[in-house]
């Protein structure tokens, strides 16, 4: 049996045949409508979610198969102060497959290993969220065409924010990715992605402050949030959450290919003046991860269609 927890966990050939899958399911969603029927996708969720939740549920519903979970902490019985790994106990026998997101580092971890179906992270904590990761790399492989050879900018809060974690984690496997990590000085990327991710695998990368200065290199921006929820205190959230703001005078200076890509939610840090340039694709970007979660509940599940 297999899990999704780390964007590790599947091999650069895997992940080739899983985004090949995914681009068969969006140029032929009927082939896949039944592929799923009588299986049943269940959605833990402890912390808020829209496009990571609704798009699995619409993934399993795509495939003919149906979904049950919740939404909340409050509205399951970890407000009764039960764990994980019991309740995932319990889950295993009234679902085929299971998305948990959590605000624990390693709660999926804790649930895979009790777990007698597969388990998908879809968010731990400022960790991982390795289902993001997926949809970012079928977006830009998709629409630039390749995944190598790429000089990517990464903006915004990369300490906590786990889809920027999860993406540097993938793309270093790809030939000459470049990255360049644009952030304030006390948002910087972690050190261990820093020393045992980028300088371990000798990828070339830089740090700047100010998006002007990084902007015209880049063949993909990818934008973020000020994750508030992992602040220790309002004051530093309030201080850095403008900190950047794409907007069309920055877009003019930007290459004519440079894709736009951001997880969603967005607060200000993209104008919307910026969502009708054809290089923003944060909302296609959204369309892609309802494909790829098709293809993973498929491969999960090892069923072929
Ligand atoms: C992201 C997350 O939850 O980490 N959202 C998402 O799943 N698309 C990004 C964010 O919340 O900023």
């Amino acid at each position: 049996m297999r899990h999704l927890i780390s964007p590790l966990d599947f091999s650069v050939e895997e992940l080739d045949k899983l985004l090949d899958l995914a681009n068969d399911i969006e140029n032929n969603p009927d082939k896949y409508a039944e592929a799923c029927k009588r299986k049943k996708l269940a959605t833990c969720f402890y912390e808020p979610s829209t496009r990571t939740r609704l798009s699995f549920e619409a993934a399993m519903l795509n495939l003919g198969g149906s979904v049950l979970g919740f939404a909340g902490a409050d509205s399951s019985s970890a407000a009764k102060g039960e764990s994980v790994s019991d309740t995932i106990r319990v889950i295993s026998s009234y679902a085929d497959i299971c998305a948990i997101r959590h605000p624990k580092e390693g709660a999926a971890l804790v649930a895979a290993s009790k777990s007698d179906i597969p388990v998908i992270n879809a968010g731990d904590g400022g960790h991982q969220h390795p289902t993001q990761t997926l949809t970012d790399l079928l977006t830009i492989r998709s629409l630039k065409g390749r995944l190598d050879n790429i000089t990517i900018g990464l903006c915004g809060d990369l300490k906590f924010g786990r889809t920027v974690h999860s993406l540097i984690h993938a793309l270093v496997r790809y030939e000459n990715v470049k990255f360049v990590l644009i952030s304030p000085e006390e948002l910087r990327v972690p050190e261990y992605i820093r020393e045992d991710v980028l300088k371990a695998h000798g990828i070339e990368y830089k740090e700047v402050e100010r998006l002007e200065d990084a902007i015209g290199e880049l063949d993909a921006l990818y934008m973020t949030r000020v994750q508030r929820e992992r602040f220790f205190n309002e004051e530093d959230y309030i201080r850095l959450k403008d900190f950047y703001v794409l907007n069309k005078a920055k877009m003019e200076m930007a290459k004519e290919d440079m894709l736009v890509l951001h997880p969603l939610p967005r607060v200000n840090e993209i104008a919307v003046e910026v969502d009708d340039d054809p290089r923003a694709v944060y909302f296609k970007q959204a369309q892609y991860g309802v494909y790829v979660r098709m293809a993973l509940i498929l491969t999960l599940l090892g069923i072929e269609v």
